[in-house]
């Protein structure tokens, strides 16, 4: 038996950072939303009990195969099995983006193992395995649209958001988490007020005009800080008629939200002329599965 799936990758809505936790960790409030674009996996039983992974185009980086690697180890110390396998990845998402990729690569990794080895293990033995890889590694065990908090790891799932079309543009920098949260806690930003709240409610109405008016990232600012090209993406962005363009995550990608497919593909057309990377997404619902 082989089995085929697809890690989407996330786009942060809003993202506020509301203070600094005792264990080093910011506490966040986060609206995440699962987008079209995704890596591919494939796993297979290894007959000899290992853990093989093999990247597709032999470009995914080591913190992208740790990612999948502890994943699996994690799954199997949890599950009591010594079955192996052998694992094919293939990047899509670019790494060091704010787009989630090695988190999604990883939730993956556990929902598609859970089944291969015949594990059964339910969702909250799953999402307790998944919060110790990562903050954004539980958002991917159920993607669709949901509100985070805590470290990003406390999930609210919320109704499927209305079909939005983005272009996903990432300059040629890439940005650690790390580095990013230390830029924010060393400029110490003003407070800001939660646009979290009004978020979900533009969310229910299903306006592109509505979601724009209220993304938000608090990250974003410490981004640009150290990357500043960033800036040169959301200018372009909205040069090239995007509703509203933002940092997703903690970069360095950035989202730009679009009133048509078309749009979202000339942003996209108008990026990879100046050498980005890009592409179209659209957001996604609950894999279906889940449904
Ligand atoms: O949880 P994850 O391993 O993805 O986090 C990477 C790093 O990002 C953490 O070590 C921490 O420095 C920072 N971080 C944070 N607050 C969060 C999430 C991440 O400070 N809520």
């Amino acid at each position: 038996m082989a089995l085929r799936v697809a890690a989407p990758a996330k786009v942060n809505l809003t993202l506020g950072v509301l203070g600094r936790r005792p264990d080093g960790y910011h506490e966040v409030r986060s609206v995440m939303q699962a987008v079209s674009l995704a890596d591919r996996l494939l796993f297979e039983p290894a007959r000899d009990g290992a853990l093989l992974l093999e990247g597709g185009s032999g470009d995914a980086p080591p913190v992208e195969t740790n990612l999948v690697l502890r994943a699996a180890r994690a799954l199997a110390e949890a599950g009591g099995t010594a079955t192996g396998a052998r694992i094919r990845l293939e990047k899509r998402i670019p790494v060091g983006a704010g787009l989630g990729g090695g988190s999604s690569d990883a939730a993956a990794t556990i929902l598609a193992l859970n089944r291969l080895w015949g594990l059964e293990m339910p969702l909250p033995d799953l999402t307790r395995i998944a919060a110790q890889l990562g903050s954004d590694v539980p958002f991917f065990l159920s993607q669709g649209t949901a509100l985070a908090e805590g470290r990003g790891e406390r999930l609210t799932f919320l109704p499927a958001a209305p079909v939005l079309w983005l272009a996903l543009v990432k300059p040629s920098a890439s940005l650690p988490t790390p580095r990013v949260y230390a830029e924010y806690a060393r400029s110490r930003p003003a407070p800001q007020d939660d646009v979290t709240p009004r978020m979900l409610d533009a969310l229910a109405t299903g306006s592109v005009e509505d979601v724009a008016r209220c993304l938000r990232n608090d990250l974003q600012s410490a981004a640009i800080a150290l990357c500043p090209e960033i800036d040169n993406v959301l200018s372009l962005m909205m040069e090239s008629g995007a509703v509203a363009a933002q940092v997703s995550g903690s970069g360095s990608a950035c989202f730009a939200l679009c009133r048509s497919r078309e749009r979202a593909g000339a942003v996209a057309s108008a990026a990879a002329r100046r050498g980005w990377w890009a592409a179209v997404a659209r957001t996604t619902g609950l894999p279906m599965e889940m449904r």
